[in-house]
């Protein structure tokens, strides 16, 4: 399954989010409340893909407006990035979660290959309506979503590389894996760090 039947070939991004509201292109719709598109300006010269929207995301229906979201908008700030010039979107667009007893609370689950791969022609549509000067993928998933399976996120996160599509891109950890981290300054300092890399790229 695939979300490329879903995806509008003419329009906006406008036209994008309101086609992607409907999209069956895999089975997270079904428990999901809604797809979470991504949001800023169309003419944003950054571009920040997350993994899947979280359970505040998927209730509020905007990317990274959970404690991952605060932690990033923490993170802009200190690189010198006003969040309100980025594109910020997901690899995934629907919150994937378990319901490990009744009445608790929803448990993120992290996405697969088949859906990570199901959902992308969401990201390219999204990639190609903005044409930013940068993308910045924040973790493993959104990484491999773009760069592949091969890529080594501990091992080039903070480099520029270069997209599929001809764009220059820099991979660093997820906010997310920062608010798990054992040393979770450090982990910060290393977001900051990598988010300043595409700060300097861009200015
Ligand atoms: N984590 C993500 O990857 N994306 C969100 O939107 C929120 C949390
Ligand atoms: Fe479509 Fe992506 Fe949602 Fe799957 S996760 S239903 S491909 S928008």
């Amino acid at each position: 399954m695939t979300a490329v039947d879903y995806v509008p070939h003419r329009g906006g991004l406008a036209a994008l989010r309101r086609a992607a509201a409907d999209c069956h292109g895999c089975e997270l719709y079904k428990d999901a409340t809604q797809t979470v598109f991504g949001e800023g300006p169309a003419d944003a010269r950054l571009f920040l893909v997350g993994e899947q929207p979280g359970d505040r995301e998927d209730v509020e229906g905007a990317p990274f407006v959970g404690p991952a979201g605060k932690l990033l908008d923490r993170a802009l700030v200190d690189a010198g990035i006003d969040r309100a010039e980025v594109y910020l979107t997901n690899a995934v667009k629907h919150f994937k979660f378990t319901l490990p007893e009744r009445g608790k609370r929803r448990i993120h689950k992290k996405p697969g290959q088949g859906e990570v791969s199901a959902c992308r022609p969401w990201l390219l549509a999204e990639l190609d309506r903005v044409e930013p000067e940068l993308v910045v993928l924040l973790g493993a998933t959104a990484a491999s979503a773009l760069l592949g399976s091969g890529f080594r996120l501990t091992r080039h996160r903070g480099e520029i590389v270069e997209l599929e599509q001809g764009v220059p891109a820099v991979a660093t950890v997820h906010p997310s894996a920062v608010l798990r981290a054992p040393d979770r300054e450090a982990a910060y300092q290393g977001l900051v760090a990598d988010l300043t890399v595409a700060a300097r790229h861009q200015a």
